[in-house]
C-alpha cells in the first residue's frame, strides 16, 4: 500500500514516525514536523484511508468476518493490524534503522500492534492522548451509532459531534482556526474510511498486558482536559509502562500536538535528546 507522506530532515540521529488519530491525516502533525530536532528524520503518513491515502478495500476484512457490529457484512473493516503492517512497510522504505513511533489516539492503538508484530522497528515510543485497553460495550454502541451516522449522512455530522471533546475551551476561544482546521479534516474523510476504522477500532486487541514488557523509552503526553484518553488513563497507562514519563499539557484536551504546539515540541525534543 503506497501512503501520502511527508518526510523531513536527515535522520542521522534517527527517524520520528508519527501516526495520526481518528479521523486525521498526517498534517495534523504539521507543527510537530515544522519543528524536529536537528538530525531527526520525521514520517508523517496520511494512514491507510485516511487524507490522500487510499483504503485499498480489497485487501481488509469484511464485516462478515469481523465487523464487531459496527461495519456490515459488505464493508470493510481496517485492522489496527493492517495500518501497523502499513506502518512497518514505510520504515522499511524510508528509514535506515528502528524509529521512535509516536501515536496520537488511534495513532497510539497501532504504535502498540506496530510493536507487538515488529518490535525490531521500534526503538522509542510516544503516546500522545491514547490509551492500551480494548473498548468496552458502550463505547462498541457508539461507534455502532456513528458508523450508522457516517453510511446516512456522511461525515459533516460526525465531525459535528466530535469536535466539542477534541480541543479544550480555551483552544477554542483562542485559537479558532484550530477548531477549522479540525473539522475540514475530518469532513474530508470518506464515510467508507469512517466506517472501516470505527469497525478495526471496535475490533482492536487489548494491549494492556503488553505494557509490563515495553523494554523502550517512552513518554506519555496527555491533555489535560481531555475527556476521551483522560489524564487518569495515561497516569495508569505510565504506572504499567517501566520506565514511563507522563506530561500532561495545561489548557490542552485531545490534540495537544495542536493546541500546545510549543510545550509538545519541546516535550519530544527533551525526550529524544535523552536516547
Ligand atoms: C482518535 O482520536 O483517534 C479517537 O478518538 C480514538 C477512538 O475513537 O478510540
Amino acid at each position: 500500500m503506497e501512503l501520502h507522506l511527508r518526510s523531513r530532515g536527515s535522520g542521522e540521529n534517527g527517524t520520528l514516525l508519527f501516526l495520526h488519530g481518528f479521523p486525521f491525516d498526517g498534517s495534523v502533525w504539521d507543527p510537530q514536523m515544522a519543528a524536529l530536532p536537528d538530525g531527526w528524520q520525521g514520517l508523517a503518513p496520511d494512514l491507510r484511508g485516511f487524507g490522500r491515502s487510499p483504503l485499498g478495500a480489497a485487501e481488509l476484512p469484511s464485516g462478515r468476518r469481523l465487523g464487531a457490529g459496527v461495519a456490515l457484512a459488505d464493508e470493510a473493516v481496517l485492522t489496527m493490524d493492517a495500518l501497523a503492517d502499513d506502518a512497518a512497510q514505510l520504515l522499511e522504505d524510508h528509514a535506515a534503522g528502528p524509529a521512535v513511533v509516536c501515536g496520537l489516539s488511534m495513532g497510539g492503538y497501532v504504535a502498540f500492534a506496530l510493536r507487538r508484530r515488529r518490535p525490531a522497528l521500534v526503538r522509542g515510543l510516544i503516546l500522545m492522548d491514547t490509551q492500551p485497553g480494548p473498548d468496552g460495550d458502550e463505547a462498541r454502541e457508539n461507534r455502532r451509532r456513528t458508523a450508522a451516522s457516517a453510511r446516512e449522512s456522511g461525515p459533516a455530522p460526525v465531525a459535528m459531534a466530535m469536535l466539542p471533546s477534541l480541543l479544550s475551551r480555551g483552544t477554542r476561544e483562542r485559537s479558532p482556526e484550530v477548531a477549522e482546521t479540525v473539522r475540514r479534516m475530518m469532513e474530508a474523510t470518506a464515510p467508507r474510511t469512517l466506517i472501516a476504522a470505527l469497525a478495526g477500532m471496535a475490533a482492536r486487541a487489548d494491549s494492556t498486558g503488553d505494557l509490563p514488557a515495553i523494554d523502550v523509552p517512552t513518554l506519555i503526553i496527555v491533555g489535560a482536559h481531555d475527556t476521551i484518553t483522560p489524564p487518569d488513563q495515561a497516569r495508569a497507562m505510565a504506572d504499567g509502562i517501566p520506565g514511563a514519563r507522563l506530561e500532561v499539557v495545561a489548557d490542552a484536551a485531545h490534540l495537544p500536538g495542536l493546541e500546545a504546539p510549543a510545550v509538545v515540541n519541546g516535550l519530544i525534543a527533551d525526550f529524544l535528546a535523552t536516547l
